[in-house]
């Protein structure tokens, strides 16, 4: 008798009698705890308690994170009343109301709960490892559990992996997060994030009752227009409609502990920890640019964030009013220029113009089905006279679903990603144009090529692009060929072909004086460079390629087209081109400031590159270069980045020259050695000079001694040390070995520099420059690591480190002498 009494005797005061000094994670009916007092979760992933935040005295019940960010707060409970003392208690009354209570008992929150039948069940709480509070009402056995409250239906300012956001339909409880007033206030601040269920659901960032920006709806793959929801192997976003319920959340794929926050400050930010530095860096910032903010372009605007300005109107439309349109006031938006006929007796229907890779426009009055197919919505916006355009819900599996807008369309932009809408216009306004929509047949191999072609954005966050990079580089490595034939067919569709202006070999010619030796402004591995100015008096660079192409005529027009598509601040535009005959021309826009090299190796002019500009000229490269690599439609390697290809515009800014060409020159199979090397002594990686191997690392490589030579003002080629015979690699890497990096530095950026950045700078080309290409960071994580602050890992020695090294290679027996063909810098 007496050996079974005692076990169950110590189980009962365990309960009843919770140690302070034991860490409980669970408190069962009538027990309390006291400020003071913590539960800790089972794995101690996080703690529970009374705490003040900030500078403020205030105790809250609050959640943190305990074995991680020790104290950095997830869930508030009395965020509204505050206990001015310490006398505050947590209880978890018989009927599974949660309360807290100050001083003589006085309630000062409630988590309204109740247990619906009163039975013998056992109502406990219990803090989880996943930052969730829950009552849960337990039968006898301990093995069915209800919930009857969790901290996780009622976020505050932090979201955590596997915690809904949105609306149960069945309760109209509505999950959202709230900003706290300010770091030391954990009250309801100014900003929130709402659902909007009015039409097609889809998510509004309000500032009190502003609406600031919004987070298009989902589209099978992602939230339109937000790019932190790309495919991505740290967290996967999931997106329920259903009777029940309307949500999303996210899940983590990997050991990356992630927090979605919205500061007090109104910025929405996926935060991941980083153990190595212990601390969260800002993974995604959800509102990134001036397109985000709602409506900015007005009524039948459309937003681009790389134009100037941004807004334009919809084909079709003209701006409202033009006079403050020019006055880059674009609220009132743009008006159709020709009427709508819906009911027109004569049989003249209107049309739908497409317009692609956009943001869907606002949803709030729209209308919806789920299962109806592209061609069936078509019909049904044709005969609805207020339907004002359409497209598909899902756009995986060549899209599905019907979304119908019933208003103007606002809140348009352009995001190159695959999904397209269709807008409505009259039929006499589409008559004029190169492309009405197009018909069924041919909408299936754009699909299948627009599926394979990976997505893409222009100048996002960067963090975008490391979404989405996993998904791309697969289809990049299937892809790798373009095709001529599909992007024929596609090209029919794009907008901007119309841009691409064919120029005879007569313009050409009287534009440069017949090309003129003074006119004459470089030499470029492809062919010389020519000064123009047009009949119209605009200023062009003409490229007269030295190579007669073995391709046919209609073949280089597409591949000069696909160049044409790349569009980008960081690259140059290439504004037309001609053929005659042998004659192979591009003409591009004129760049007022020529080249970097002119000023970076000239003694004055180096004087009027100073560091913020020099660095602003190393971001715009790197955001360039990682364009090219990951975002334009088509996997393009540069091959040949030299201080010489990288143009500056008025600003200074920097613009890349002279991509896509090796495309043509080279070969047209990324995936295998190219049969002859292009590119720059000096700057070449060793991969690409020894085996002919190129990737988009040997274009990080010579980005890597472009920022050397941007940062010391000296040549790689030319750097000589009375002191060793290392090159400016080598002379780099020895100053980095001994903490003397900073001297590397040009005399003249002394007065302007930013210490930290020009270390950050040297430390990162180091990177880039590594033997192994493996070892070499992406641009993604290049551009990463120029704007964060976090800690980089140590570069190993790099390629060419000496003169040695370049003879070394010169010897090697496996080099096939006919294979490298270095093209020498002028
Ligand atoms: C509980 O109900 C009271 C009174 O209706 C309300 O003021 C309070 O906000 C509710 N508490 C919670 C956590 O919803
Ligand atoms: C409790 O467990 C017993 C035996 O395992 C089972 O027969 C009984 O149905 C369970 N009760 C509940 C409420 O689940
Ligand atoms: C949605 O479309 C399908 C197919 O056209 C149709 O069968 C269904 O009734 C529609 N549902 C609603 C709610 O209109
Ligand atoms: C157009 O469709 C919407 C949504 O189905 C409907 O409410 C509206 O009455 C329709 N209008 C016309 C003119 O058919």
């Amino acid at each position: 008798m007496e050996d079974h009494f005692i076990p169950i005797l110590f189980f009962i005061a365990f309960i009843i009698l919770p140690s302070p000094f034991t860490a409980l994670d669970t408190i069962y009916a009538n027990q309390e705890i006291k400020d003071g007092e913590t539960l800790v979760s089972k794995g101690e992933m996080f703690e529970l308690g009374f705490f003040s935040p900030g500078k403020s005295k205030n105790r809250y019940l609050g959640i943190w994170y305990k074995k991680i960010s020790y104290g950095t707060v997830v869930w508030v409970a009395n965020r509204e009343t505050p206990i001015i003392d310490r006398s505050g208690m947590l209880k978890l009354n018989q009927n599974g109301n949660l309360v807290v209570l100050s001083g003589e008992n006085l309630m000062v929150w409630s988590s309204n709960s109740t247990v619906s039948t009163l039975s013998n069940n056992l109502v406990v709480v219990q803090l989880l490892d996943t930052g969730n509070f829950v009552v849960w009402n337990k039968d006898k056995n301990g093995t069915n559990q209800d919930v009857i409250w969790q901290s996780f239906d009622y976020p505050s300012d932090t979201i955590l992996p596997n915690q809904k956001v949105g609306k149960d339909l069945v309760t109209g409880l509505h999950r959202s997060m709230t900003s706290w007033k300010s770091p030391d206030d954990p009250a309801i601040g100014e900003y929130s994030n709402i659902h909007d269920m009015s039409g097609y659901p889809q998510t509004f960032r309000l500032r009190g009752d502003v609406l600031l920006s919004r987070l298009g709806p989902w589209n099978g793959i992602g939230f339109s227009g937000f790019p932190a929801d790309k495919e991505n192997q740290i967290y996967a976003t999931k997106f329920v409609m259903n009777e029940k319920e309307i949500y999303h959340s996210f899940s983590l794929k990997s050991t990356v502990i992630q927090r979605v926050v919205l500061t007090w400050d109104g910025k929405t930010l996926f935060l991941h920890w980083i153990e190595r530095i212990k601390d969260w860096i800002v993974f995604a910032d959800a509102v990134i640019d001036s397109c985000d903010r709602f409506s900015l372009c007005g009524p039948y605007g459309v937003c681009s964030i790389n134009k100037h300005p941004p807004c334009t109107c919809m084909q079709g439309f003209e701006p409202q009013n033009r006079e403050e349109w020019e006055a880059s006031d674009w609220a009132s938006g743009c008006i159709r220029k020709k009427h709508l006929n819906c009911k027109n007796e004569n049989g003249e229907r209107d049309g739908f113009w497409k317009i692609a890779r956009v943001k869907i426009p606002d949803t709030r009055r729209s209308w919806y089905n789920v299962s109806m197919t592209l061609g069936e919505c078509e019909m049904a916006c044709k005969s609805n006279c207020s339907c004002t355009g359409y497209t598909s819900i899902d756009i995986r599996n060549g899209g599905s679903g019907c979304l119908m807008w019933l208003d103007e369309l606002l809140d348009t932009r352009e995001y190159d990603v695959n999904q397209d809408i269709y807008i409505r216009m009259a039929a006499v306004e589409l008559e004029g144009l190169v492309n009405p929509q197009f018909d069924l047949s041919k909408k299936k191999t754009i699909l299948t090529w627009v599926l394979l072609t990976s997505s893409a954005v222009i100048f996002l966050s960067v963090v975008v692009y490391a979404c989405r990079k996993i998904k791309k580089q697969s289809h990049m490595k299937k892809q790798g060929k373009w095709n001529v034939h599909d992007e024929k067919n596609t090209s029919m569709h794009m907008e901007h072909l119309d841009d691409l202006h064919f120029f005879s070999l007569y313009e050409v010619s009287r534009a440069t004086g017949n090309f003129n030796v003074s006119n004459k402004i470089g030499e470029g591995g492809f062919g010389p460079v020519y000064k123009g100015v047009l009949e119209d008096g605009r200023e062009i660079a003409v490229k007269r390629l030295s190579e007669t192409s073995q391709q046919g005529l209609d073949e280089f027009r597409n591949e000069v087209i696909c160049i044409a598509k790349l569009q980008h601040r960081n690259l140059v535009k290439l504004l037309g081109y001609c053929i005659h005959q042998n004659e192979l021309i591009l003409i591009y826009e004129y760049m007022a400031n020529k080249s970097l090299d002119r000023f970076l190796f000239d003694e004055t002019k180096s004087l009027m590159l100073n560091w913020p500009q020099r660095f602003n000229i190393i971001h715009g490269i790197a955001r360039g270069v990682l364009y090219l690599h990951q975002d334009s439609r088509l996997q393009i390697i540069h091959r040949d980045l030299k201080v010489g290809n990288i143009l500056l515009d008025n600003d200074m800014n920097p613009k890349i020259s002279d991509f896509g060409l090796a495309r043509k020159f080279v070969g047209h199979d990324t995936s295998t050695k190219t049969k002859k090397v292009v590119g720059t002594y000096g700057y070449i990686s060793p991969e690409y000079a020894v085996h002919g191997r190129f990737s988009i690392k040997s274009d990080v490589f010579s980005f890597g001694v472009l920022v050397l030579e941007i940062v010391s003002g000296m040549r790689n080629k030319e750097f000589s040390n009375g002191d060793h015979s290392d090159n400016l690699l080598g002379h780099a890497w020895r100053l980095y070995k001994e903490g003397r990096s900073i001297e590397l530095m040009s005399a003249s950026l002394h007065a302007s520099c930013v210490i930290s950045d020009v270390l950050r700078s040297i430390h990162v080309a180091l990177l880039c420059v590594q033997h192994h290409a493996e070892d070499r960071p992406t641009m993604l994580s290049v551009v990463l690591m120029l704007v964060s602050d976090g800690a980089l890992p140590e570069p190993k020695q790099p390629a060419f480190f000496n003169e040695e090294s370049f003879r070394e290679l010169e010897s090697l027996p496996s080099v096939d002498e006919g294979m490298i063909t270095l093209v020498y810098a002028r």
